[in-house]
């Protein structure tokens, strides 16, 4: 009874390499959605044109995304994987949008304010109007989940403000979505910097792990973690606040393995950081490596992913489009004949 299943979606930006903080923040909680719901992922690559790509780099990570997102076990057959911008009615609607998202509402998004900090030489009209367009992907396929780590919830909330505006003015068209955050991983934090997200950017850091990492890299990155300077018996307990570090290996660890936090800080009780960050590390490469190894099977397959892509893109654009019309028709664009 596929008709009567509730709808997810949710997109990442090829702006970078996948990390860590993408798989627990949103894909594993995706992939373990698809019986339930009927689930759409794309690749958001209108979306990371805000900040300058090289363009060559950009559809490499466009496809390796789709190959990684297949890896991490989100089944084509059971989800519609897409590229965003093979959906023409994204930037459509995202424009029609940009004229029911207010100016201020714009400017109080928390990541315009960091990215504009970030790329002061190219605070662009698209960074700015960026959630207009996230909004647009959203309620084309009227979901009624969006599954997002942390650092996306107010994007998702002012799409549910847009969505009530327009239902407002022209009668109900948009489903109102609601964000879905993961218990843990929803914010995995650098692991030189534990106050900042782990996040995906061009630079080898040594505070991130992406999913093609090797497993040497893994170990040494997690050996290297910033803890703080406590000893005794209960240093590993959770402590978000007073003990950033410990905090988030602690998450990562319980989203690795499924256990809790009382469980993790009996298991460590009395063994020091070094032992503690040799496992979670651990932890970390046993769930990875299937991941890479797959991803670099399907990588090596172009035809495949074109394929896929192809597919996806027909399947969205079918749904996608079914909304637009009513969009067009209610804020009194002429239907084109054809
Ligand atoms: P993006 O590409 O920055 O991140 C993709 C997803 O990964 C989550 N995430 C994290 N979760 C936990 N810890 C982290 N360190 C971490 N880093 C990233 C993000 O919360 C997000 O869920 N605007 C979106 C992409 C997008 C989108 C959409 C999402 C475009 N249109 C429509 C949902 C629905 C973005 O830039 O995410």
């Amino acid at each position: 009874m596929d008709e009567k299943k509730k709808v997810m979606l949710s997109g990442i930006k090829p702006s970078g390499d996948l990390t860590l903080g993408s798989y627990l923040g949103a894909i594993k909680n995706w992939a373990e959605r698809a019986e339930q719901f009927d689930c759409y992922y794309f690749m958001a690559d209108l979306h990371a044109l805000t900040t300058r790509q090289n363009p060559a780099d950009l559809r490499r990570r466009t496809l390796e995304q789709l190959a990684q997102y297949v890896a991490c076990g989100l089944d084509p057959e059971k989800n519609t994987l897409f590229i965003q911008s093979h959906v023409h009615a994204h930037a459509e609607l995202g424009w029609i949008l940009n004229c029911y998202t207010m100016f201020g509402e714009l400017s109080r998004m928390t990541q315009f304010k960091d990215k504009s900090k970030k790329n002061a030489d190219n605070i662009n009209g698209g960074l700015f109007t960026y959630p207009s367009l996230m909004a647009a992907d959203i309620l084309l396929y009227q979901p009624d989940y969006v599954p997002v780590g942390d650092d996306q919830k107010q994007h998702v909330e002012l799409t549910r403000d847009v969505a009530h505006r327009f239902n407002n003015l022209y009668g109900e068209t948009f489903k109102i979505p609601e964000p879905y955050i993961p218990k843990v991983g929803a914010r995995v934090m650098d692991l030189l910097d534990p106050t900042s997200k782990m996040s995906k950017s061009d630079d080898i850091g040594n505070g991130r792990i992406v999913l093609m990492d090797k497993p040497e890299d893994i170990m040494r990155k997690f050996k290297r973690a910033v803890t703080d300077s406590e000893t005794g018996e209960h240093c590993v307990r959770y402590a978000p606040d007073e003990k950033p570090g410990v905090a988030n290996l602690m998450q990562i660890y319980a989203a690795c393995t499924g256990k809790t936090y009382d469980e993790i800080e009996a298991e460590f009780t009395g063994q020091g950081y070094g032992a503690f960050k040799i496992a979670v590390g651990e932890s970390v490469v046993e769930t990875l490596r299937p991941i890479r190894e797959e991803a670099q099977r399907y990588m090596k397959d172009k035809g495949y992913l074109e394929a896929l892509c192809r597919t996806g893109a027909e399947k969205a654009e079918y749904i996608a489009n079914k909304t637009l019309r009513k969009v067009y028709k209610k804020v009194g664009l002429v239907a084109a004949v054809r």
